[in-house]
């Protein structure tokens, strides 16, 4: 008999959590105004609201940390971190930042200027909020496919050639450089094949223009690229991860996921020029440059973080979870984003609350039920997360409206995958009783969903 898969780890510390009664979770959820982000914590059974930040770190990171050197400037800490950052990528310069937010906010500060359009793959919330805060446009090139949760295409996260080639073709001089975001969190986790990549690459190339990518589940995509793309099967995912930065002239890192570590981040590129351009801007808003907001124990563990994760056992582990789950949900004819994302599934909301209309929000009621049904914290990646047109101030009810249900690494067991697919199914169970959302009473104006206060609608 073939032995079942199993982790490519053990154990070796525990962190208890509780479970809490409906009750006492209608009044939790009520003092939060419904918005799952402003919930504390300890009031969370099981946490999918991100992967980010909230993996567990491995012995050998652990045993980093102590070995951290704290110097201010030239540590011997930012050199493992510049090393293992310039052997996987090729990339001579290093700028590290607290997180991926941060790399945005000093490599754009450098390169993007009002009036600018930046294509790219349905850029992350915070990146579109840095572009768009710059008063410059985030222009999605994302395929069609992407938009369609139940085609099961293998690369939904890639971006279309023509649109891109399109809007290259209309506004080249507008355009700094070109976003390709791996894997593509908001279309569903799901991967850029390295054909696509290559594509990309040609069409930048073209016009003269560069590309970046946006790398926070870079590794999730390279074992994607492995496991589904013709001709990479028996190359190792160092060997993946490196061609695909081949055809990048930089990227930003949020080190919380791909690196598991619970803080950090990084510019890195080839050019010299970028590196000259953003390095003041680092100094200015994060740190010297050789530590740009993290200590030094930080980047030995991000460096370390980077190496494990990069191998092919430990990416199998975390993706084959995902996907137990996905096979859970399919018992269940729950609808998600297929197939099964590299970190996270994303339930196509509108699909189960078929009764709850645009305006009053589908994905945000979804995440509401499902935390008073057992104290499970998913997240809102819809209408809310979209945020306002910003000229005409509209809502954009233009996208997908999902519930994500994002799996930490190397922290809950299959037993918890069980709990959140039987949670989910109670309640599509009694999807056709809920028939009302929620109204905003108060938002910001940018990245509204962290901050947002919603009442039951009326
Ligand atoms: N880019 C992508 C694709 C991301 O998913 C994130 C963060 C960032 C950039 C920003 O990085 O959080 O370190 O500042 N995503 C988290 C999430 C927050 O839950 O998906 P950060």
């Amino acid at each position: 008999m073939e032995l079942p898969f199993a982790e490519s780890w053990k154990i070796k510390m525990v962190e208890p959590i509780r479970k809490s009664t409906r009750e006492e979770r209608e009044q939790w959820i009520k003092e939060a105004h419904y918005n799952v982000f402003q919930l504390r914590a300890e009031h969370v059974y099981i946490d999918l609201l991100t992967d980010s930040g909230t993996g567990s770190m491995s012995d050998r990171q652990w045993a980093g940390m102590m070995l951290g050197d704290e110097s201010y400037a030239g540590a011997s800490s930012f050199f493992n971190l510049k090393n293992m950052i310039s052997r996987l990528t090729g990339f001579d310069y290093v700028i590290p930042t607290h997180q991926g937010r941060a790399a945005e906010n000093v490599l754009f500060s450098y390169l993007v200027k009002e009036g600018d359009i930046v294509p790219g793959n349905s850029h992350f919330d915070t990146t579109k909020g840095h572009i768009e805060g710059r008063k410059a446009i985030a222009w999605d090139v994302t395929i069609d496919e992407a938009k369609d949760t139940q085609l099961e295409v293998p690369f939904k996260g890639n971006l279309d050639p023509k649109k891109l080639e399109k809007v290259l073709a209309e506004h080249a001089d507008k355009i700094p450089f070109i976003i390709v975001t791996v894997t593509n969190n908001t279309a569903g986790g799901q991967p850029v094949s390295m054909k696509n990549i290559k594509e990309v690459r040609a069409i930048a190339d073209k016009y003269g223009k560069r590309v970046l990518f946006d790398s926070a589940r870079f590794a999730e995509n390279a074992y994607f690229i492995k496991t589904r793309e013709e001709g990479y099967q028996n190359k190792t995912i160092k060997e993946i991860v490196k061609e695909m930065f081949d055809n990048a002239d930089g990227m930003t890192m949020s080190a919380k996921k791909d690196a598991i570590v619970n803080m950090g981040g990084f510019i890195a590129t080839r050019h010299q020029d970028w590196f000259e351009g953003a390095k003041g801007f680092c100094v200015q808003f994060e740190g010297y440059l050789t530590y740009g907001g993290m200590n030094g124990r930080d980047m030995n563990a991000l460096a370390i973080g980077l190496d494990e994760n990069t191998e092919f056992d430990n990416l199998e582990t975390r993706i084959k979870q995902v996907e137990y789950l996905a096979k859970r949900l399919d018992e269940f004819g729950i609808p998600y984003q297929r197939p099964a994302g590299g970190h996270a599934l994303f339930i196509d909301a509108p699909k189960v609350l078929t009764h709850v209309p645009k305006e009053e929000f589908p994905a945000q009621t979804l995440t509401v039920e499902l935390y008073l049904e057992a104290g499970i914290r998913g997240c809102e990646i819809g209408y809310i997360l979209a945020d306002r047109d910003p000229v005409t101030r509209e809502n954009r009810f233009g996208g997908l409206d999902l519930l994500r249900l994002a799996i930490p690494r190397r922290v809950y067991t299959n037993n918890h995958m069980d709990v959140i697919a039987v949670a989910l199914k109670n309640v599509f169970d009694r999807r056709e009783q809920i028939t009302r959302g929620f109204q905003i009473t108060w938002e910001a104006p940018l990245m509204r969903h962290f901050t947002v206060q919603l009442e039951r609608a009326k």
